[in-house]
């Protein structure tokens, strides 16, 4: 069996061989009957495979022919008045079942015609045995924030990277700003994302403060896709990292945001260190139950603090439970950190630097489990700056300078998968990718904005240090 037939895949019509047809001669007749017959046949194949289009405008011809002009515009009045009701009463309904299904139908087509050309072009036609064979387009879905998902059945061989490797080409292809390649719900198929829209535009405001915080779920901001972005805290360490002016201090306010009902009622110790002289946590000074700002021994101190702590706790919870329960006896301790590089390579101090290390070393992880977590915002995610980056499992890439450094933060293939840092342009800071539990590909977010005011009034209506 020849390997063509066994290669999953839209074979792309080869050229005919050039070759001199032999010369019969046939009457008129059959040369026009022949024709006709052609034409027809195309004609009903036109008129199937395009239903959804031609039985409604059969119909309405049938309507006019029957009853005349009026039975025709009392139809399509009657039409339209539904489809208004519908969309007024039932928006979500309307949505899913119409107006969602009929863009479908009309994207579908306008992806089928330069199909061809996008996937020869970005690599993703396999040739073989004078063939070529395309991946084949199964099913077009709208979603909202002018996103569609095209299903995709690949050519034999391939997988989802493939893909995620030829996004920005495929962008670029169909006109939209940028492409995620995820796996399909089947071997053998990928679901392309094309967003079009932009939903992350306008700056979030500040969420309401949830009086009693949910450690596994922190709403901090909205996600490309509408829903909210929810921060679990439990059993984590947090890496914000972005170059200047990216956000990193609006991600450290909307974390404490959604801890501060907790800071009030004493289920969280917040502890602030901020070595470029308090200029970014100051201002929130009384959230903090302790604070350093300008002494790094008094960091260090800090941090060895915090170091015993979770080996005490960790000691005495060995063998009772996996995962400690704050309380207003044993409060969560979370330690937030603004310009970490100040602690462990910008310091000149050996002594200082060597016990810093080792501290945030024991606290990153021993204290996960046992409620002392760090969030902590840097601007160079390299090893020589950062060694214990491999200690924060979750990790919040902001706006990068370089491509190179997208794959550190968020993880190996993240930027060929679509996270695009060094992409995000200077005038949207707060947006930033993440990785969420169970998704393979990097979620775009962007992070609420507390202003000044918004946080010194949450620092005098939640604050309890004096
Ligand atoms: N989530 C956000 N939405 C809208 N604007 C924001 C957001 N976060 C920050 N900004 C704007 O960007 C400016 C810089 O933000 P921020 O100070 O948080 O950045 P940074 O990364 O901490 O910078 P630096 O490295 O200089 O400390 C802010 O003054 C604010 O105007
Ligand atoms: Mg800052």
């Amino acid at each position: 069996m020849p390997l063509i037939n066994v290669i999953k895949g839209d074979p792309i019509p080869v050229a005919p061989l050039n070759v001199r047809t032999p010369f019969v001669k046939i009457p008129l007749w059959a040369a026009i009957l022949w024709q006709t017959l052609k034409t027809v046949a195309w004609l009903v194949k036109a008129y199937v495979q395009h239903w959804y289009a031609t039985l409604p405008v059969t119909g309405l011809v049938w309507l006019y022919l029957a009853y005349g002009w009026q039975a025709l515009a009392l139809l399509l009045g009657g039409i339209t008045t539904a489809v208004t009701c519908w969309f007024h009463v039932n928006r979500a309904s309307w949505l899913r079942f119409g107006w969602w299904p009929a863009l479908a139908r009309f994207r579908r087509l306008v992806y089928r015609r330069r199909w061809m050309a996008a996937m020869v072009t970005a690599n993703l036609s396999i040739s073989y045995d004078k063939r070529t064979i395309i991946p084949q387009i199964r099913r077009v879905r709208c979603k909202a924030g002018g996103c569609d998902e095209v299903l995709v059945r690949m050519v034999t061989g391939q997988i989802p990277d493939d893909f995620a490797k030829a996004s920005e080409r495929l962008a670029q292809t169909f006109g939209v700003r940028q492409v995620k390649a995820i796996p399909g719900p089947t071997y053998g198929a990928v679901v392309l994302v094309l967003m079009r829209g932009d939903t992350l535009q306008e700056t979030v405001e500040p969420f309401p403060i949830p009086f009693a915080p949910d450690f596994t779920a922190l709403p901090i901001g909205v996600q490309e896709d509408g829903g909210l972005y929810r921060l679990r805290l439990f059993g984590t360490q947090v890496l914000i990292v972005g170059a200047t002016g990216s956000g990193k201090g609006s991600a450290i306010w909307s974390i404490v945001r959604s801890l501060a009902g907790g800071v009030a009622s004493g289920l969280v110790e917040l502890w602030g260190l901020d070595p470029k002289g308090g200029m970014e946590l100051g201002i929130g000074r009384a959230l903090f139950a302790k604070f350093a700002s300008r002494d790094f021994a008094e960091m260090a101190a800090m941090l060895e603090h915090a170091a015993a702590t979770a080996q005490g706790r960790a000691a005495r919870l060995a063998g009772k439970t996996r995962q400690h329960t704050p309380t207003e006896d044993e409060p969560l301790i979370v330690l937030v950190i603004d310009e970490l590089a100040n602690l462990t390579a910008y310091l000149t101090e050996r002594q200082l630097k060597d016990r810093i290390k080792a501290a945030l070393g024991i606290v990153l992880t021993q204290g996960r489990a046992v409620g002392v977590h760090v969030v902590a915002a840097i601007q160079d995610p390299r090893k020589e700056v950062l060694p214990a980056r491999g200690l924060f499992p979750t990790r919040i890439g902001l706006r990068l300078s370089e491509p190179s450094e997208v794959d550190l933060v968020l993880g190996d293939n993240m930027r060929d998968r679509g996270a695009l840092c060094d992409r995000i342009p200077q005038t949207q800071p707060g947006i930033g990718f993440v990785v969420l539990e169970g998704d393979p590909t990097p979620m775009r977010v962007r992070l609420t904005y507390c202003d000044d005011t918004t946080v010194r009034d949450m620092a005098d209506d939640y604050g309890v240090a004096a």
